[in-house]
């Protein structure tokens, strides 16, 4: 059978997002067979690694650099900088007052150095700054307790840490709904705006959280021609391709946990999506080096009962038995 990394050799790494836990299951025999890249879809985030200010808890981050050390996988560090899953202590002093710019900056200059110090060796790439343009068209930043007591300029300050700490690593801004041209626009705009500052950047991530219907074949090539102007790297880093927008937009009640969701329509149109996409991600090799997908298969989803509707999705290119979807094989056969 031929896997996906051995498909897209010469194209572009292929990685998952995972667990520490996944590892020691049969997921991890699994991972090695189809994937050359992993990235931690927690336990590098700030709220894991250093949950109480200077009590850092390694274990899980740990073990999922050293199997790819063991196994000689990539592993792309994510995220340093995120308004989510970032424990309240950043933000506060001890009389819960919010502390001021300068000490909101040395406190992410000591998280950064530690934890980028610490992987060093195996982390080629970081997610530096995660999620920081607003969704709002009136807007550019995200108002954030980042960006309410620091101002944009945390955003270049996360990049210089970082690249302090490791100077061969490379350094990404990661973003979703970046097929929006709106978004799409101030992201690009911000890192331009770095770049002439001489701010280490070396790539942008798209994290590709897309579904059967969107984005559309011109949207998403215009995206991917955007992006590509910049001159970075670029990498898809948290691809799905839900089958459930529509519903969930409609905030309709669905059954909770039935494969009935998924019908024959759905696949099909999942299929014919999954193609495009990675026609697409093949036109654009000559910039993107890296493809993650956002979970191993259709046993787990992070989009299972998320975010509105109490239902599971199935948006990976395996089944809950591991075994590859109809999508998978318009995937890896092509030419
Ligand atoms: C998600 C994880 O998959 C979930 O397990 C967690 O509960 C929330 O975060 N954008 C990102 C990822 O950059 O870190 C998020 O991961 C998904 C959206």
């Amino acid at each position: 059978v031929l896997t996906l990394k051995e498909a897209y050799r010469g194209y572009f790494d292929i990685g998952v997002a995972v667990s520490g836990r996944a590892l020691k299951t049969d997921e991890g025999a699994f991972i090695l067979q189809q994937f050359n890249s992993l990235t931690a879809e927690n336990a590098m985030k700030p709220g894991v690694l250093q949950p109480k200010q200077g009590v850092y808890n390694w274990r899980e981050a740990d073990s999922i650099a050293a199997f790819a050390r063991r196994n000689g996988l990539k592993l792309r560090g994510h995220t340093l900088c995120w308004h989510q899953q970032v424990p309240a202590w950043f933000f506060y002093d001890a009389n819960n007052n919010l502390v001021n710019k300068e000490e909101l900056l040395r406190r992410l200059q000591e998280h950064i150095t530690t934890v980028v110090t610490r992987y060093k060796d195996v982390v080629y790439a970081w997610d530096v700054v995660n999620e920081v343009i607003s969704d709002n068209p009136a807007e550019v930043y995200r108002n954030s307790l980042w960006y309410q007591i620091a101002g944009e300029d945390f955003i270049s300050k996360a990049f210089e840490y970082a690249h302090a700490a490791d100077e061969r690593a490379l350094l990404f801004y990661n973003d979703y709904n970046e097929i929006s041209a709106t978004k799409r626009a101030k992201i690009i705009t911000m890192i331009k705006n770095l770049q002439q500052k001489g701010v280490p950047i070396h790539g942008v991530g798209l994290q590709a959280h897309w579904s059967v219907t969107e984005p559309v074949e011109e949207q998403l090539d215009a995206t991917l021609e955007d992006f590509s102007k910049l001159g970075l790297k670029m990498h898809i880093t948290e691809l799905d391709v839900s089958v459930h927008k529509k519903e969930h937009n409609a905030r309709q009640r669905l059954p909770t946990d039935s494969d009935t969701l998924y019908t024959t329509e759905k696949e099909t149109a999942q299929t014919v999506a999954y193609k495009m996409f990675f026609r697409l991600f093949r036109k654009y090799r000559k910039y993107i080096s890296s493809v993650t997908f956002w979970n191993i298969s259709d046993r787990h989803s992070w989009l299972d009962y998320f975010p509105v509707n109490k239902r599971k999705d199935y948006p990976l290119l395996f089944d809950k038995n591991l075994q590859p979807k109809q999508a998978y094989w318009e995937v890896v056969k092509f030419q």
